[in-house]
């Protein structure tokens, strides 16, 4: 095990958004990772409702934290320090992962990190094995849509990002529009698989050499498609077609910019990283480039207490501690 890593058994715990999430990491090993899904709840909304989320939370964490320890044949006593993620993410969701968090910490005597969402994400390729420096991220989410310069662990810099909304959530809105229901991501690549990626042509958004990305004119075409076509929408082939959109823009944006950055490697994270096509059409365009490329299992795509783990064994490793006083936060910008 390498310096970059904390060498003892770390609990994680991710409460930001619709998973209540455990897991016992060491160094940069997986030992366990739980996740009680609130999906079953949101779908009957649409999509995430604040308050219900932060009610399922409560009522999650601490079954979801015991069957973490159990699973990893594990106790509180054994546990060395507790990571959490405290940014950003909806506040009242964050404030029970951070205050299970302070709790065990303190009751334990042992230390606790505060994690930023999107720097779990970044390490959520590299459970296992070390880092590659300097690589190219590319981050692909419910709420974000980035291409992230990592120098060296804790070290970024955005390079691209979306100018409106989020791959993820091109992906939710346009399943939302052709009746696929909620999680859209998933409903699309099932609906795809059947359909032809051609049928309906869609809009790419930005034009010319740049690595920022625009996915709003693409969910306003959907719309016109829908209404367009009425009954007679082939939805796999229009399911196709756009995430044939997305997945073309993001693997066009992300080849050109680590060319540009000249990135030893390219990692693929986010809950939209658990794209089939999108992994399979970036496998394919590094291996034309000899980039190796980093894509973490399916289980460490979506939200997830291990790569918060990952995050705060390197932080915890460089010697970073939090106090009492740590903060659920909305809003914040990734750590430098
Ligand atoms: O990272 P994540 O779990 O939560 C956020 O931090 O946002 O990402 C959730 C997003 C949702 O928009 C969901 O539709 C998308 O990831 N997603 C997918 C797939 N699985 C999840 N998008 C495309 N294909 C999938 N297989
Ligand atoms: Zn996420």
């Amino acid at each position: 095990m390498s310096a970059f890593w904390f060498s003892e058994p770390l609990l994680a715990i991710e409460t930001s958004c619709d998973e209540t999430a455990a897991a016992v990491v060491r160094g940069n090993r997986v030992l366990s990772n739980a996740v009680a899904s609130q999906i079953e709840m949101h779908r009957k909304w649409g999509g995430v409702v604040p308050e219900a989320a932060a009610r399922a939370h409560v009522e999650a964490v601490l079954p979801t934290i015991r069957e973490a320890l159990e699973s990893a044949e594990t106790s509180l006593e054994a546990i060395r320090a507790v990571a959490v993620t405290n940014r950003p993410g909806l506040v009242g969701a964050l404030s029970v992962g951070v205050s299970a968090a302070k709790a065990i910490a303190f009751a334990q005597g042992v230390p606790l990190i505060g994690v930023h969402h999107l720097e779990g994400h970044l390490m959520s390729p590299w459970a296992g094995r070390d880092p590659v420096f300097p690589h190219l991220a590319l981050i692909v989410s419910g709420g974000h849509t980035e291409l992230v310069e990592v120098r060296s662990l804790g070290e970024y810099r955005t390079l691209g990002e979306t100018r409106d909304d989020a791959a993820g959530e091109a992906f939710d809105k346009g399943a939302r529009l052709l009746g696929l229901g909620y999680p859209g991501g998933r409903r699309i690549q099932e609906a795809a698989l059947g359909g032809n990626p051609k049928a309906y042509p869609l809009p790419r958004g930005l034009s010319g050499e740049t690595v920022d990305f625009s996915f709003s004119g693409l969910k306003t075409a959907v719309l016109r498609l829908v209404e367009r076509e009425g009954e007679s929408i082939r939805v796999p082939d229009a399911a196709a077609s756009l995430q044939e959109a997305i997945v073309s823009v993001l693997s066009e944006r992300a080849m050109r910019a680590a060319e540009r950055m000249e990135a030893q490697a390219l990692t693929l994270v986010g809950g939209v990283a658990a794209n089939l096509a999108l992994r399979e059409r970036l496998s394919a365009a590094c291996a034309r480039a000899g980039l190796p490329l980093f894509v973490p299992e399916i289980e460490l795509c979506t939200d997830n207490a291990a790569m918060i783990g990952l995050a705060g064994s390197f932080r915890l490793a460089r010697g970073e501690r939090d106090d009492w006083a740590l903060d659920a936060l909305a809003n914040a910008p990734l750590p430098e």
